[in-house]
């Protein structure tokens, strides 16, 4: 497909507009096939919330393996550089059916809503201890100083995963993340990617060594009983569980405290009602959506979405960003509601892929939120919000820096 996009879904430009386009989208064409991000390759995007649900609830027909379309389809979308596949390419986001069911089930008693609740004294320390470095200075680069270590050091201390190395899981994460177009581009995101596998390689040899009381020490136990986790299926769900445990919860952490400032109202009313937090972070992750847009599914049988006809080995993407803004689903979806009940929004996901770190991101979003707003007294925005600059990544919604000020 060479047609030009009808709609503009990347860079800089689409994120200062992303809700007016999707909005548009939504009423134009809520299925609507266009060409990627590398220009050619046709993709069907998915923009109304009944659909997204659809596709999202109907994994034996919109896969996230491509070896279920074919052997060729399965070539095309590995990683070329076997180092750097070997984490990047064996984790459950990545399978259906039974191989998605056994890698679930050998971390999905870590992150129970109980076992995660139980982590709450630690992560009210560590958000203490961040705002305890800044408080006398009367400023911050909030993504920086407090929405990124956040959540890096507890799901590192979570793995068993030295957090000194946290600057260079942000490196190495980006890399996993950012689609590389150039080959410039490609060959640098090989070179982060494969110093990344090398230290997993180090990481779980030294584990080997002198396991712990830990998760990656626990896995390495799974590994080696034999047959329910290989090698590479280990490195790839470490990989995946230090990628997907920040990236996203960085996220929220800063588009909450952006939304709140730019709703003076709501803030007062969380100051003054703690209780409130919860719901209001179920309103953050609709209003928001951290993680903007699924990852590619590919159609395994020929089947009818919002009424156009897709084919067997049709590539898609639902936009999650725009599902959560659907009128048809929320009303006034467009306004920032920090009592609406119910909250149906699908900021993670649905399904079987269905957002594991989900209480996990819950309780640090809230606990995020409540220390920010208790401690800094007066707090207020540094830069204009249309001067933000928004990272590139199409999954993400995600701030590049936050500067916020406050009364000392
Ligand atoms: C606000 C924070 C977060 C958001 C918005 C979010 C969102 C999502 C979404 C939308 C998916 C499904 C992707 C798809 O279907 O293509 C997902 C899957 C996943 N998330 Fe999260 N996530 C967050 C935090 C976390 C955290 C803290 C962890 C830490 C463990 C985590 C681990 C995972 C894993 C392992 C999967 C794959 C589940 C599977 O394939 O069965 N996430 N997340």
């Amino acid at each position: 497909m060479s047609a030009p996009r009808s709609y503009e879904l990347y860079g800089a430009e689409f994120r200062r507009n992303d809700r007016a386009i999707y909005a548009r989208m939504r009423a134009e064409a809520p299925v609507v096939q266009q060409p990627g991000i590398d220009g050619h390759t046709p993709i069907w995007f998915v923009t109304g919330a009944a659909e997204v649900e659809q596709v999202l609830a109907d994994s034996a027909t919109f896969a996230r393996d491509p070896a279920r379309v074919s052997p060729e389809m399965a070539a095309d979308f590995q990683t070329p550089d076997p180092r750097v596949r070997a984490i990047t390419d064996n984790h459950m986001l990545n399978y259906d059916g039974e191989d998605h069911r056994r890698l679930r089930a050998l971390v999905s008693k870590a992150f129970t809503p109980r076992v995660i609740e139980a982590l709450r004294p630690r992560i009210a320390a560590i958000a203490n201890e961040l705002i305890d470095a800044v408080a006398a200075r009367g400023h911050m680069e909030l993504v920086g100083e407090y929405a990124f270590p956040l959540p890096i050091t507890v799901i590192a201390e979570l793995l068993g995963v030295p957090s000194e190395r946290r600057d260079d899981f942000r490196i190495w994460s980006d890399a996993f993340v950012q689609p590389a177009m150039t080959a410039e581009e490609q060959q640098r995101a090989m070179g982060l990617l494969g110093a990344f596998a090398a230290y997993m390689g180090e990481l779980v040899a030294e584990r080997r060594q002198n396991p712990r009381d830990d998760l990656i020490s626990r896995l390495i136990q799974v590994e080696e009983q034999g047959d329910r986790l290989n090698e590479s299926e280990l490195f790839s769900m470490i990989a995946l569980l230090i990628v997907a445990g920040h990236e996203t919860t960085v996220s929220l952490i800063g588009d909450a405290a952006l939304t709140l400032l730019q709703h003076p109202d709501a803030l007062a009313e969380l100051r003054d009602n703690p209780a409130l937090v919860p719901g209001a972070i179920e309103e953050f992750l609709r209003y928001e959506s951290p993680v903007d847009r699924a990852l590619v599914r590919f159609v395994v049988r020929d089947t009818l979405l919002g009424g156009q006809q897709l084919h067997h080995g049709d590539l898609l993407i639902v936009a999650l960003g725009a599902a959560n803004h659907d009128e048809a689903r929320f009303a006034h979806a467009d306004e920032l509601d920090i009592h609406r009940t119910p909250n149906p929004h699908m900021a993670f996901g649905k399904g079987i892929h269905y957002c594991l770190g989900a209480p996990l991101a819950r309780l640090e979003g809230a606990i995020a939120i409540q220390t920010l707003i208790q401690r800094l007294p007066n707090l207020r925005l540094e830069r204009a919000p249309d001067a933000l600059a928004w990272r590139t990544a199409p999954l993400f919604r995600s701030l590049v820096e936050l500067p916020v000020s406050w009364d000392v």
